[in-house]
């Protein structure tokens, strides 16, 4: 499909989309948003796709956060509706049953990181720059920010990166856990698919009940070691789960079906 602010393409059955405002240093406007959610869609709905790699555009940003020319004007009511659009999408990201990774290319700064963090993983190379500069403009991130950041580095690093909103390096936030692996900036697009390639070669539904039983940890109301119970006994009842158990037994790889 033809998008106006999102490239896509299809590669190793891996489906790479890259953020396309280079000269806003991919800022995400309300058409990035909705192309994102079509986008989005097709992972979910076209079975030959294995997962889903997010970038940027160019060599300087992998997305410098929320388009700011949109917050002119902007009231309580549309900052309530921006930030519920912005999160219903990255849950969507998030409660993927397939694997996506953040190649962070350069600033992911406000929804650039928010983005970045509802992905499964984020790579990214020493000088990426993270940050959640929102507190800055006078505002705090609307996109789950908050929370995921939270989840990811702990309470006193959250406290400190959205507080002061300075930005950090690839290598800072991988120490910190913000990053899951360091790469080259040239090479970032190719070691996610082969990250995304690997879990592919898993059982697919089993996957999908690994990223249930995880973001159960985080939602509210619902017993994640009761979602693991679950997710564990719908695995036996997959034609997979007696490949797997069968191929490990006569010593071959297994061919698994998502079945
Ligand atoms: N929204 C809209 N436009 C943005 C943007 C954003 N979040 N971030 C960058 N841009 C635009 C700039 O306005 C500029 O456009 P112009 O050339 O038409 O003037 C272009 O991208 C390049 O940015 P510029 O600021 O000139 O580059 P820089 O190298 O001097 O600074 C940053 C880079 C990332 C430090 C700086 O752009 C910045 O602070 N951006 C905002 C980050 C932010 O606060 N994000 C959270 C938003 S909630």
């Amino acid at each position: 499909m033809a998008y106006e602010t999102i490239l896509t393409e299809v590669q190793n059955s891996v489906l790479v989309i890259t953020l396309n405002r280079e000269d806003k240093l991919n800022a995400l406007n309300k058409t990035v948003f909705d192309e994102l959610t079509l986008a989005i869609d097709e992972l979910y709905t076209n079975h030959t796709l294995k997962g889903a790699v997010i970038t940027g555009k160019g060599t300087r940003a992998f997305a410098a956060g929320a388009d700011i020319s949109e917050f002119t004007g902007l009231d309580a009511e549309g900052a309530r509706k921006l930030a519920k659009r912005g999160q219903d999408l990255f849950f969507r990201l998030e409660r993927s049953p397939k694997p996506i990774v953040a190649a962070v290319n350069g600033f992911a700064l406000g929804g650039g990181c928010e983005l970045a963090m509802a992905c499964h993983m984020r790579i990214s190379g020493e000088t990426a720059k993270f940050g959640q500069p929102e507190v800055n403009l006078g505002i705090i991130p609307g996109y789950g920010g908050t929370q995921r950041m939270t989840q990811l580095v702990g309470k006193g690093r959250a406290f400190e990166l959205l507080m002061t909103g300075k930005m950090i390096n690839g290598a800072e936030a991988y120490r910190i856990g913000l990053v899951n692996q360091l790469g080259h900036n040239d090479t970032l697009v190719d070691t996610a698919i082969e990250i995304i390639e690997s879990i592919a070669a898993k059982a697919p539904l089993a996957i999908g009940y690994v990223v249930d039983s995880i973001n159960a940890v985080y939602e509210d109301g619902v017993d994640g070691y009761q979602t693991e119970i679950d997710g564990f006994a719908a695995c036996t009842l997959t034609t997979d789960f007696k490949e797997g158990a069968s191929a490990f037994l006569e010593k071959r790889k297994a061919n698994f079906q998502g079945k």
